[in-house]
């Protein structure tokens, strides 16, 4: 463990470029509880939306993000507890402005008390927007319970409605239950779902229309990711990644896609209205299409995400070597200044961005699923 910024700072590997929280760090004008209500960090912006992952474990073992096998998971007594969690979401929303609370994983249904720890955030005094990132395996049975519970919004991790495909890259032959998943939130009165995929050079890459096809027929917003360096393997390689462009020119064989004119925001995803080829441009759009280029588009300027590990730790960034842990303090007693505090400081040191492209980017030590996405 490292002291920076007076804030315990667990390193996770050493990158020369990580920690860097660009030229206006200082001491100085790091933000305390008088000076600051919100998470601003050193480049002016402010985080708002916090993904909070509930645990590192996962049914499915994505190529892009797990290990086929021999990942070590954290002991149950590491991971935050539903109280530890409500905790943090209540600092967050009462006193540190964040409005959206996102549960991520690892898979977040794996945790039996995701229905208690939904109601417990929806009861907050400044109740956030709710949402959850799945795989969808189990949701079918716990739908209803979710919606009751206040949750608002649901994005289902899906990259080939082909079952085959489906199972080569989950290495699981789970298809028909994350269908099954999906088909329930729209029962439970859940809508707006949206569908994230990532395409894999040489196994779902030429399949982008047919799941844009199957999305909107379902009335989903599909969101293709471009493919981050945050697999355990290391297969990510940057020269055969499918990029946002390789993406709308393939979906242009099948879809005309017209940049949509709603401001962005600060959604990571850019957003196309989708019309059959040729198709007058007056026509009724099918509904929209998003993509998320993470590598080639950066959108880290207009970042607002801060992020807890499943054990209670901030990272300011997906990409950060550094990690500031919560869940110790509070543990040994820290008050709510106290943690308030600690979380100001982490995301004052938030890099200006992933540096994927600078010399001596060295990718995370901790794939995607112990991170939360
Ligand atoms: N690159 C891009 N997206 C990823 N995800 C997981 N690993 C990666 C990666 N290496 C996606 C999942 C999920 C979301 C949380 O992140 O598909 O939808
Ligand atoms: Fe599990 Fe999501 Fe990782 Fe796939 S991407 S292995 S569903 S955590």
């Amino acid at each position: 463990m490292t002291v920076m910024l007076g804030v315990p700072q667990v390193r996770i590997g050493a990158n020369p470029l990580s920690g860097v929280a660009g030229g206006a760090a200082s001491l100085a004008g790091r933000p305390t509880s008088g000076s600051q209500p919100g998470l601003l960090d050193t480049f002016g912006r402010v985080a708002t939306d916090l993904r909070i992952s509930l645990t590192d474990k996962c049914n499915l073992r994505c190529t892009y993000c797990m290990p086929a096998e021999g990942l070590p998971f954290q002991p149950a007594d590491k991971l935050m507890q539903r109280d530890e969690i409500v905790r943090l979401a209540r600092l967050a929303t009462e006193r540190l402005g964040v409005r959206q609370v996102r549960f991520t994983g690892g898979e977040p249904l794996l945790r039996k008390d995701l229905v208690e720890i939904i109601r417990d955030v929806a009861a907050l005094d400044a109740r956030p927007e709710i949402s959850l990132t799945t795989n969808a395996i189990g949701l079918s049975g716990r739908a209803a319970a979710l919606a009751d519970a206040g949750l608002d919004r649901v994005n289902v991790s899906l990259d080939s409605i082909c079952p085959e495909t489906f199972a080569l890259i989950t290495r699981r032959p789970f298809l028909d239950r994350v269908l099954k998943g999906i088909d329930s939130l729209g029962e439970a009165g859940i809508g707006h779902t949206k569908i994230n995929a990532v395409l894999i050079p040489g196994v779902n890459d030429f399949e982008g229309p047919d799941l844009l096809e199957w999305a909107l027929a379902g009335g989903h917003q599909l969101r293709f990711i471009e493919q981050m360096p945050l697999d355990a393997d290391h297969i990510w390689d940057r020269d055969v990644m499918i990029t946002a462009a390789e993406m709308r020119r393939r979906l242009s064989e099948r879809f005309d896609l017209t940049p949509d004119e709603a401001p962005r925001d600060g959604a990571p995803a850019e957003l196309y209205q989708v019309r059959l080829r040729g198709a007058a441009p007056d026509s009724p759009s099918l509904g929209t299409v998003g993509i998320i280029a993470s590598v080639t588009e950066a959108f880290c300027d207009d970042c607002r995400r801060t992020r807890l590990t499943a054990e209670g730790a901030v990272r300011s960034c997906l990409f950060s070597h550094t990690e500031t842990d919560l869940l110790g303090p509070m543990r040994a007693g820290a008050d709510d200044d106290t943690v308030a505090d600690l979380w100001r400081a982490a995301m004052w040191a938030k890099p200006s961005g992933h540096q994927m492209s600078a010399a001596g980017f060295q990718q995370p030590d901790r794939p995607m699923s112990a991170i939360g996405g």
